[in-house]
C-alpha cells in the first residue's frame, strides 16, 4: 500500500490555477479537482471547460471529485477529456454500475465516494467495479472544515472489506486531512490523502505535501 497525496485546488487561487498546480507538481501524486454544482452540495466551483484547460496546463494526473446531482450524465465526459481518475457520489448516482463502467471504458480510474452518513456495507458488491473508494471525512461542499472523527470506524471497515475483496482498490480520504489528522487516517487504512487547506493554506505547499506524506508513511496501517 503506497501513500499518495492529492492536493485539492479548492483552497488554491482560482484566478491562477496553472501556477497553483505548478507549485505542487514535483511532489504530488495527483491534483484533486472538486466539481460542485450548487445542487448536490451548497457550493459552486468549476466544470468541464476548466478541467480541460487544467489538463493542458499541468502534467500531474487529475483526480476529479464530482459533487454533482447528475454524475451519470457528466462523469464519462471528464474521463474522456483526460482526467486520470473520476469519482462519483453513491448518493447522487442513479445508475452507478453503468457510470463506473463508462468511466473505465473512457480510460480513467473509477471512484465511488461516500458521505459521512452513508454506510459502506451497502457497497461491498460494487468493489469489483471501482478502482478507488473515497470516504468523506467532512460533509462535502467546502474546504477548511473540521475533520469528523466519527468516520474513522467506517474507514477501517472499508479497509477490511477492500482487503477481503482482494482487489487493488485504493482508499481515499477527503476533508480536514492535515498534519494533526493524517496519521489516524493512515492507521485506519487510507492510502490516498486529499488535502486542501493543509497544502494551499501553507506558506510552502510543496513542503506541506512532503510533510503529510512522511507522517502518513510513518503511521502503521492495520495488519
Ligand atoms: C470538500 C472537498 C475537499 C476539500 C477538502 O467537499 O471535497 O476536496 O477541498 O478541503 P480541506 O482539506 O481543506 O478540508
Ligand atoms: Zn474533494
Amino acid at each position: 500500500m503506497a501513500v499518495q497525496i492529492s492536493p485539492s485546488i479548492l483552497s488554491a487561487d482560482f484566478a491562477r490555477l496553472a501556477d497553483e498546480a505548478a507549485r505542487v507538481e514535483d511532489v504530488a501524486d495527483w491534483l484533486h479537482v472538486d466539481v460542485m454544482d450548487y445542487q448536490f452540495v451548497p457550493n459552486l466551483t468549476l466544470g468541464l471547460p476548466v478541467v480541460e484547460s487544467l489538463l493542458k496546463a499541468t502534467s500531474t494526473p487529475i483526480d476529479c471529485h464530482l459533487m454533482i446531482q447528475d454524475p451519470d450524465r457528466w462523469a464519462p465526459d471528464y474521463a474522456e477529456a483526460g482526467a486520470a481518475s473520476v469519482t462519483i457520489h453513491a448518493e447522487a448516482a442513479k445508475a452507478a454500475v453503468r457510470t463506473l463502467r463508462a468511466i473505465r471504458a473512457a480510460g480513467a480510474r473509477a471512484g465511488l465516494a461516500l458521505n459521512p452518513a452513508t454506510a459502506v456495507e451497502g457497497y461491498e458488491d460494487l468493489l469489483p467495479e471501482i478502482d478507488m473508494m473515497l470516504v468523506m471525512t467532512v460533509e462535502p461542499g467546502f474546504g477548511g472544515q473540521r475533520f469528523l472523527d466519527i468516520v474513522l470506524p467506517k474507514l477501517a471497515r472499508a479497509r477490511a472489506l477492500i482487503d477481503k475483496h482482494g482487489g487493488e482498490v485504493w482508499l481515499q480520504v477527503d476533508g480536514g486531512v492535515s498534519a494533526e489528522t493524517i496519521e489516524r487516517c493512515a492507521e485506519a487504512g487510507a492510502d490516498v490523502f486529499v488535502a486542501g487547506n493543509a497544502v494551499y493554506g501553507a506558506d510552502d505547499p510543496a513542503r506541506a505535501v512532503a510533510e503529510l506524506r512522511s507522517l502518513a508513511e510513518r503511521a502503521t496501517p492495520p495488519a
